[in-house]
């Protein structure tokens, strides 16, 4: 099959979160399968520097509704899968992805529209057919739509639209004049198409046209057919539910193993885990804790949202660190309020609790090798890709029972001894202080059961083979559905 993964995001050129992470992973598994995969996103002010980037042809016209725009396709490769970069300086030569300095750019929805635009666009430039277009999130989204138009490129008559949901709490709410803008028509103003509370909702419009639907895990898929995680638009998934489907993502063995890690001090795997004692005294050095061997430390790596439940964290550990001989490594930017309370919280607890504000990739692989638990108390998490990092590592999850991480982390039974991390149901400070006491006396009391769990977890397979061929089945039932 002939897969253009359209993404907003895609490590190493441009990460915000698991997104960034999921993209390559994603098309190198799939192009194991043996398909013709490619990957576009827009050219970020950040890549600039890349030396290897070659022009793929001359100005590329892009088709917007006003009018047409000339923008550069740039080719890279990545992987062995070829990149295409679409720039066009106007909207994207920019410090940031989304936003910059806390917030995020008033006209993203004009940046977006007019990259799926030029997605739809570089297909007949390139003079390339493919079977499905792959979008992701609301960025992305409009991308369904576009290919629903009857004079969409020749090229993409056959072309179906695949549309991965990692996050439905982002809409992209536009403006009416968005339609215009990008090439839509008016009809596609109506509730029953993109129409939502006076305004184009951009995700909206993909659940509606896309061909098939997929959310990143089973329970999550489950979830947002409910109003509680629906965000609204629980009812158009649930009157798309026979085209929805549940895929966990998958983890890049390549960078996340730490057998191989190069930012690790030392590697360990399942076999021999001593060197893990090694990285756990590097991270105390490195974020600024009190060497102590025998104390458990607690990783946090995450974005600052409302999404991750970290404000609940903050309350319980005045609690968790005034009572228990822990410590707490804090990796993570974004709510400000939250920033400034880790930070107070560390300056209070001086050698038990150490935060660092930020994106930091080494620092995040350091967390995720030296602590012996990863906290994860998340009040909505599609898949989550750190607690699958974590288990990978042997360092054990402590997570809120929902979405992705329901489906992966197995709770401990103190009894047999059995799972793979720590599982609680109501995100309150007393479940979260209750969680993390639990976690602390089993390090304490049963070393042993720790030690089996954390042999148990690294051992789990959690890499892509299974779910890029989930996909590629998605492709294939997408592909049998007739010409519109
Ligand atoms: P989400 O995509 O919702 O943020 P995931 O668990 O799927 O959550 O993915 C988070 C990814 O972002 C992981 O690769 C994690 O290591 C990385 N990450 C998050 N915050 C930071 C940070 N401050 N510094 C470095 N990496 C980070
Ligand atoms: C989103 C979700 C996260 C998921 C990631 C990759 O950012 O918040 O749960 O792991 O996308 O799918």
């Amino acid at each position: 099959m002939k897969i253009l993964i359209a993404s907003s995001e895609c490590d190493p050129f441009a990460k915000v979160g698991g997104l960034g992470d999921v993209i390559p992973s994603l098309a190198v598994a799939l192009k194991k399968l043996g398909h013709d995969v490619r990957i576009i996103l827009p050219k970020y002010g950040a890549i600039d520097s890349i030396p290897w980037c070659s022009v793929a042809g001359g100005p590329m016209i892009v088709n917007m509704g006003y009018g047409v725009e000339f923008a550069l396709l740039l080719q890279a490769e990545h992987k062995n899968i070829p990149v295409y970069f679409v720039e066009f300086n106007k909207y994207f030569a920019r410090g940031g992805i989304y936003g910059e300095f806390g917030e995020s750019y008033s006209d993203n929805w004009k940046r977006f529209a007019f990259f799926c635009r030029a997605v739809i666009d570089a297909c007949p430039f390139l003079g390339w057919a493919p079977d499905v277009i792959h979008s992701h999130d609301w960025p992305t989204g409009l991308i369904s739509p576009l290919l629903s138009l009857w004079n969409r490129p020749a090229i993409l008559k056959n072309t179906k639209s695949i549309f991965t949901i990692h996050n439905m709490a982002h809409h992209g709410y536009a403006p009416r004049e968005l339609l215009r803008f990008v090439g839509l028509y008016d009809h596609y103003w109506h509730p029953l198409a993109m129409e939502a509370c006076g305004a184009v909702n951009v995700i909206k419009g993909a659940l509606q046209f896309a061909h098939r639907i997929v959310a990143v895990s089973k329970t999550y898929a489950e979830e947002i057919k409910t109003p509680a995680y629906g965000c609204g638009l629980d009812g158009v998934l649930r009157y798309r539910a026979r085209d929805l489907a549940g895929i966990c993502n998958g983890i890049d063995g390549e960078i996340w193993n730490p057998a191989t890690d190069k930012f690790l001090p030392w590697k360990f795997s399942a076999k021999s885990i001593g060197g893990k004692e090694i990285c756990k005294r590097e991270l105390q050095s490195a974020i600024g804790l009190a060497p102590a061997e025998r104390m458990p430390v607690f990783g946090v790596v995450s974005r600052f949202f409302e999404q991750k439940g970290l404000d609940v964290l903050c309350n319980a550990l005045p609690d968790v660190l005034g009572k228990m001989a822990v410590q707490f490594a804090v990796l993570g930017s974004g709510d400000a309020n939250l920033e400034w309370k880790f930070r107070e919280l560390a300056s209070r607890f001086e050698g038990k609790m150490a935060v660092k504000i930020g994106f930091d990739n080494a620092l995040a692989h350091l967390i995720v090798a030296g602590s012996d638990f990863f906290v994860m108390p998340s009040r909505y998490e599609p898949c989550g890709l750190s607690q699958l990092y974590a288990m990978a590592y042997g360092t054990l999850p402590i997570v809120r029972a929902t979405g992705g991480l329901c489906d992966t982390v197995e709770n401990y039974d103190e009894v047999t001894g059995s799972g793979t991390g720590f599982v609680f149901n109501d995100l309150t400070h007393g479940a979260l202080y209750d969680t993390i006491g639990w976690a602390c006396a089993t390090y304490y009391d049963r070393r042993r059961h720790v030690r089996i769990m954390q042999r148990r977890a690294m051992g789990k397979d959690f890499s892509w083979n299974k779910s890029a061929k989930d996909y590629e089945r998605e492709y294939e039932l997408a592909m049998q559905l007739p010409l519109q």
